[in-house]
């Protein structure tokens, strides 16, 4: 397996502890260690097999591969954007000037905003994600629901903030209560990186 070609799982910007009491550390290093990691596992072990299936001439499901690829490479790079959109809450802030009057443009307010993001998260059927995204045509922001880690992604739209709605999210900590945990979500945001993913996305 040649390195650079196989995606590799990233660390996290901060200790498995430091999202507590929101985000336990046990929750935390089963969600990094186990989840993320075997997309990374599965999405390189994909890759590996149908390299080796061209090079041998041999058939391949493609499919079934296709598939299974999207799936665990859309659930590598999503939960990579939501370890580094959440932060300890001692360094949480609020979004600065420019960021805040853009979601204010456009949700009417930030309240408003922050209730319409949850309640994606909340009719997520199964498993999936809220995402705030930028459309470059429009430069409208947008709320986007994907289904798992794949359907319903508008191409092309720079991801600026993601919240994983999936049962392994907050299970352990939080039982059925997902609505919680979607509110305490709002405590950990590293809204410093949601600026930076905008400034880029706007150049
Ligand atoms: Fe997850």
């Amino acid at each position: 397996m040649t390195e650079e070609k196989y995606y590799k799982l990233p660390e996290l910007p901060y200790g498995y502890n430091s999202l507590e009491p929101y985000i336990s550390a046990d929750l935390l290093t089963i969600h990094h260690q186990k989840h993320h990691a075997t997309y990374v596992t599965k999405a390189n072990a994909i890759l590996e097999k149908s390299d080796n299936q061209r090079n041998l001439g041999s058939e391949m499901d493609l499919k079934a591969m296709l598939k299974a690829l999207s799936f665990n490479i859309g659930g590598h790079i999503l939960h990579s954007l939501f370890w580094e959109n959440l932060c300890p809450e001692k360094e949480s802030n609020a979004p600065e000037e420019k960021l805040a009057s853009l979601i204010a443009s456009q949700f009417v307010s930030f309240e408003r905003f922050k209730e319409e993001f949850v309640q994606t998260a909340m009719e997520v059927e199964g498993s999936g994600w809220a995402a705030l995204t930028f459309c470059h045509q429009t430069k409208r922001l947008l709320i986007m629901q994907i289904e798992k880690h794949n359907l319903n992604i508008y191409p092309l739209f720079s991801i600026l903030l993601v919240l994983d709605a999936f049962e392994h999210a907050y299970y352990l900590d939080y039982k059925n209560e997902k609505a919680t945990f979607f509110k305490n979500f709002w405590k950990i945001v590293n809204w410093k990186t949601v600026a930076r993913r905008l400034k880029s996305a706007s150049k």
